[in-house]
């Protein structure tokens, strides 16, 4: 098989990019190992920032997202038992869309369907070779259990965070850039009306919870537990008796409650690989770099690189220059490092570490209330958290 683009990894940003690639006539093929029926049940987080909405809406994807999707001006941060509404719009003038980042992937692989895209579900990678060359090749084997090889100009590795293309550079020459947290999140989904009209992103003493939404019948909540957590043995009645008594307060909030048909333990990790490219091998979204989940960035961070890359492919085949294809790595790493930054704030100052050191714990609230006491501070996580601008 010969193509110009070949992209590893069927996910949100290997499809993105391909659908972009396609619709400027750059021809590319995506091969993936999962089904399609695997990864839209991979339950992922369901905020888009305001850019993501415009790559979708402008590429001719955001039929769902703008009928299903919900705009949310703002969320709440709440602490010490207090609620304290951040308004996006009034602060930075930008909303963020509710929508689950796994509708994202069925719209887009119902979009490359449409086009005529060659994609290729079940379908593992087995070999990258010749990347430091101007020809490239992968090897995969399909569903049906052939073996194929493709021939191509760029290879993409979009193949998330247990990246495989990643593993083929080279030792020399690259860094890697991680850190572990000392939790995880328990994620559920239940058939319940909605609890409040935005997302609540809460610091209590027994740890963060996160109150989030899918529709006005099914809700998405989180609340921080240990990585060995057995979802076995949390009943539904102990579930919403520790989310409850983690957005306990004088204000006698209330969660709204209801069957709980989806449990999970999500690890996360901080992770940045440096540089995100090696001769014409290029990693987007998780393949390249992780945040934990709070705040969301970690599509719209994929979604972000997608960007970059797609200008500077857009760019060689226009013009024979690879001028911007050599810049892609520094570029889309400026935006990744303060994702990882607000990933990691917001993380660690809502979370309470099992044991915490009770100075860390107060420290926490401190930086909590110097934040949502000031319009600066609002201002700071407004801008973050609905998506800096694409420079
Ligand atoms: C969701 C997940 C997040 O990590 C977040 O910060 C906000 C929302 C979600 O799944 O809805």
């Amino acid at each position: 098989l010969k193509t110009k683009v070949g992209i590893v990894g069927g996910g949100p940003a290997g499809l993105m990019l391909s659908h972009l690639l396609a619709k400027n006539g750059i021809e590319n093929i995506v091969v993936e190992a999962r089904d399609h029926e695997t990864i839209h049940n991979t339950h992922r987080a369901g905020i888009l920032e305001a850019q993501a909405v415009k790559m979708l809406v402008e590429s001719g994807v955001g039929g769902r997202v703008l009928s299903d999707g919900y705009e949310h001006s703002g969320i709440d941060l709440r602490f010490n038992g207090e609620s304290h509404p951040l308004d996006f719009t009034g602060l930075v003038g930008a909303t963020v869309t509710l929508y689950a980042q796994n509708e994202v992937f069925v719209d887009l692989a119902a979009a490359r369907k449409r086009d005529g895209g060659d994609v290729r579900f079940s379908s593992e990678v087995t070999a990258l070779m010749d990347l430091e060359t101007e020809t490239p090749k992968f090897r995969f084997t399909d569903a049906a259990g052939t073996e194929l090889e493709v021939h191509c100009d760029i290879l993409v590795g979009a193949d998330g965070s247990r990246s495989f293309c990643r593993r083929q550079i080279p030792d020399t020459n690259r860094q890697d850039f991680k850190i572990e947290y000392p939790f995880a999140w328990f994620g559920i989904l239940a058939k319940a009306p909605k609890s409040a009209r935005e997302l609540i992103y809460a610091n209590s003493p027994h740890g963060f919870a996160l109150i989030s939404q899918r529709s006005e019948t099914v809700q998405r909540m989180y609340f921080q537990c240990d990585p060995n957590e057995n979802v076995d043995d949390w009943s539904e009645d102990r579930i919403w008796s520790e989310l409850q008594r983690r957005v306990d307060g004088p204000d006698g909030f209330t969660l709204k409650t209801g069957n709980i048909f989806d449990k999970t333990v999500l690890k996360f990790r901080s992770f940045v690989r440096e540089p995100l490219s090696h001769g014409r091998l290029f990693l987007i979204g998780d393949a390249g770099h992780t945040v934990p989940p709070t705040g969301a960035k970690g599509l719209n961070l994929a979604f972000a690189d997608v960007l970059v890359l797609f200008e500077a492919l857009d760019s060689f085949y226009a013009t024979k220059n690879d001028a911007l294809l050599r810049g892609y790595s520094d570029k889309a790493l400026r935006r990744v490092w303060k994702a990882q930054n607000f990933s990691y704030w917001m993380t660690s100052m809502l979370h309470t570490p099992v044991n915490a050191d009770p100075f860390m714990a107060r420290r926490a609230l401190g930086e909590l209330d110097t934040v949502a006491s000031s319009r600066y501070g609002q201002q700071y996580l407004a801008e973050s958290y609905t998506g800096w601008p694409h420079s």
